[in-house]
């Protein structure tokens, strides 16, 4: 693994929704860190919280989110006591983001060479149209697009999908962010494309020492790009690690169920294993251990309150009543 100094820490991080005047806690306890220019993968099925988690650091939680307590430090300093005016300073130029889907987040009236041009205008001031126009060139022909000098004057819509894709990558590292968050930066895209992107932006980020945070779905897609992981389940972390360690030695059952349900290209797609059951809405999570009403391994203490943090090996935990030893 990478070694380099900590560049993100989320510490005890707590924060819920208002439903109809009550508060209901979704991200509990949440506590990780990401190293200089290692890739952290956050995965977790549907709704566990890992786009609250990415949305926290950047500050751009809907206006129902409640932050209920911990830090969220971003080289030592916490981002929850920043200003907004502090904020829009780091978004785009300390932190970066690339969302799921590129169409909601280009703007289909300008195009393409504006909005990565825009980028510079409000980061870097220093810069003059024709310096910003070449950076541009550049930074569409770093990420792979052929034809800059044309493609700079396109609009989103002539773009295909992971072309656009391209462009968000182009405006997210374009002041080389030490941060890169990818909220399942590739899903809108088919199989070859995500692997092209993928390795597109970690080539990018390695080149500048930049760390990222995947967010996905897909443990192949973690197994191939990340350093460590996090496994997530209804806003708390169940199992962290560095990668090897998740995918040999899985340890917590809901990790063991995820890989067990990684389609294999050799296997009989009718025996595929699933996880019964889905992760229930925040109003719906059960007190104690909330993967315990899918869980196999349930006992009766998983009921009574927090799982416990126990050691697996080295930098490997997981939070489980049951299994991980006394
Ligand atoms: N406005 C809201 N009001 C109440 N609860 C909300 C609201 N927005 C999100 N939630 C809660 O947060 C959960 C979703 O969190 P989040 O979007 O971070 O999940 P996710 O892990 O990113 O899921 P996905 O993989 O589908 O993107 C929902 O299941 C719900 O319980
Ligand atoms: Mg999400």
């Amino acid at each position: 693994m990478k070694q380099g100094d900590t560049i993100l820490e989320f510490k005890d991080y707590c924060m819920g929704f208002r439903i109809d005047g009550e508060t209901y806690n979704l991200i509990d306890r949440l506590s990780f860190t990401i190293r200089e220019g290692s890739v952290l993968g956050v995965v977790g099925e549907s709704g566990c919280g890992k786009s609250m988690t990415s949305l926290s650091v950047m500050r751009l939680l809907p206006p129902e989110a409640i932050v209920q307590g911990g830090g969220i430090f971003f080289d030592s300093e916490d981002l929850l006591s920043k200003t907004e005016l502090e904020m829009e300073s780091i978004r785009g130029r300390d932190i970066a983001m690339v969302f799921q889907e590129p169409m909601t987040s280009l703007n289909p009236v300008y195009t393409v060479g504006r909005q990565i041009g825009e980028v510079f205008k409000i980061h870097r001031k220093d810069m003059s149209d024709e310096q910003i126009h070449s950076a541009v060139l550049d930074l569409l022909s770093r990420v792979g697009i052929s034809n800059p000098g044309e493609r700079i004057n396109q609009y989103p819509h002539q773009l295909s999908g992971g072309m656009r894709q391209r462009v968000m990558i182009a405006m997210a590292i374009a002041c080389s962010p030490r941060l890169l968050i990818a909220d399942e930066p590739t899903t809108a895209l088919d199989v070859t494309i995500q692997a092209q992107v993928l390795e597109l932006m970690q080539e990018l980020q390695a080149q500048s020492r930049g760390s990222i945070m995947l967010i996905t779905h897909n443990l192949g897609v973690v197994a191939e790009t990340c350093d460590e992981v996090i496994v997530m389940y209804a806003g708390r972390i169940v199992e962290k690690g560095l990668v090897t360690h998740i995918f040999d030695n899985p340890s917590h059952p809901y990790t063991q169920g995820l890989i067990a349900s990684i389609p294999t290209v050799s296997g009989d797609s009718d025996e595929l294993y699933s996880i019964p059951g889905t992760v229930p809405t925040i109003e719906h999570f059960t007190e104690g251990c909330r993967f315990a009403p899918r869980c196999e391994h349930r006992r009766e203490e998983c009921s009574r309150g927090v799982p416990p943090v126990k050691t697996v090996e080295p930098d490997h935990e997981i939070a489980c009543w049951v299994l991980g030893g006394a």
